[in-house]
């Protein structure tokens, strides 16, 4: 059996005399996990997997999108029903340790982790932590753009021109967390009005506003829109996959997410909750990932990134600004005035 440090000698006992009755009714409240998942569904039940075997806590999961899971956390306030959310970007996880929604917590394994996923607990006073780094991308199907006498495009820039008239998926910013970090890119390289100019322009050529950020590439992947703006890490997926996907780093800079993790304030099952934060933040269990084909670059210093993940290194990234595009003034402004101004447009 790997390294358990996490479980207390009450709970281990509890749980070990819980699996030996062969009974999920058996489970005490704090044998169980109430688990909110924003990363793709494939690594969610992995983890479901992993940790129930490691400790015979059983898991009620949900996989929703991160802006989804940050409005679902605060409809739930007065009265919480999850007690973990795991992964998804770490700008709404900003916002609501910010609005106090989520748990101060330093697990005993915070110190393996790279200094980016410590400085994003520290923007966040401790209730949440870096768990995954990844990058934004311009993704291609190079046969479809191909068959269109197409170029693919190389900056954000580019995503206005005419000739990609229907043919740009992105996910929408409410919803998804992916989309929003490409707003606040957006605004970040451009400055805000430059910004939302070239967005209201790419919106002609925009031919669907997914609820979940990765869905653009998988229907790229399927032949259903030429280009996707995604994390290149989902590219990287549909590119193991077979299809023929490929990855554009922005000429202008791109941004990053410092996917994240949070326990919940007041969950039901605060214990269950703790062992769930120590066991993701393992180096073991993290280089799990690429089991379930996610390519992010994981938050332990221990962990190797799977060799096909984008070097983060290698791409041109921009300062993101985490505290300020996590603040909760910053991110319900920018996504009203993406409703007002982009959003409402007609097509
Ligand atoms: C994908 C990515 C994750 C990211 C997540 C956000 O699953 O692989 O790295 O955190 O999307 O999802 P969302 O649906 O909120 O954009």
């Amino acid at each position: 059996m790997r390294r358990r440090g996490f479980l207390t000698l009450a709970s281990a006992t509890a749980a070990a005399a819980a699996l030996t009755s062969g009974s999920h009714s058996a489970l005490a409240a704090d044998e169980e996990l109430v688990l909110y998942c924003s990363p793709q569904i494939e690594w969610c039940q992995l983890m479901v997997e992993e940790f129930e075997k490691a400790t015979g806590i059983k898991v009620a999961m949900t996989r929703k999108s991160s802006g989804e899971t940050f409005a679902q956390i605060k409809a739930e306030e007065r009265n919480p029903k999850g007690d973990v959310w795991w992964g998804g970007t770490g700008d709404p996880h900003l916002q609501a340790a910010e609005e106090g929604l989520t748990e101060e917590y330093v697990s005993p394994n915070a110190d393996q982790l790279h200094d980016w996923a410590i400085n994003q607990a520290a923007a966040g006073s401790n209730r949440t932590v870096g768990i995954y780094a990844g990058a934004l991308g311009i993704g291609y199907n190079s046969e479809l753009l191909e068959q269109a006498g197409l170029e693919p495009p190389q900056c954000w820039a580019d995503l206005t021109k005419p000739e990609y008239a229907g043919e740009i998926q992105i996910a929408n910013p409410n919803s998804s967390g992916t989309s929003y970090t490409t707003l606040a890119t957006l605004v970040q390289v451009f400055g805000e009005e430059d910004a939302f100019d070239l967005m209201k322009a790419m919106h002609v050529n925009v031919n669907q506003y997914t609820k979940s950020g990765s869905a653009p590439i998988k229907n790229a992947a399927r032949g259903e829109t030429a280009i996707a703006i995604t994390f290149q890490h989902d590219m990287v997926t549909q590119k193991v996959a077979g299809f023929p996907i490929e990855i554009v780093s922005p000429c202008e800079g791109t941004g990053f997410e410092i996917g994240s993790m949070s326990i919940i304030k007041d969950g039901p099952n605060p214990e269950s909750a703790r062992a769930f934060y120590d066991f993701a933040l393992e180096a073991d269990i993290q280089a799990l990932a690429a089991n379930a084909a996610a390519y992010q670059v994981p938050s332990n210093a221990g962990a190797a990134p799977p060799p096909q993940a984008p070097k983060l290194e290698e791409i041109k990234l921009i300062e993101y600004d985490f505290k300020e595009y996590g603040s909760s003034a910053t991110r319900q402004r920018l996504l009203k005035r993406w409703d007002d101004e982009v959003g409402a447009l007609p097509r």
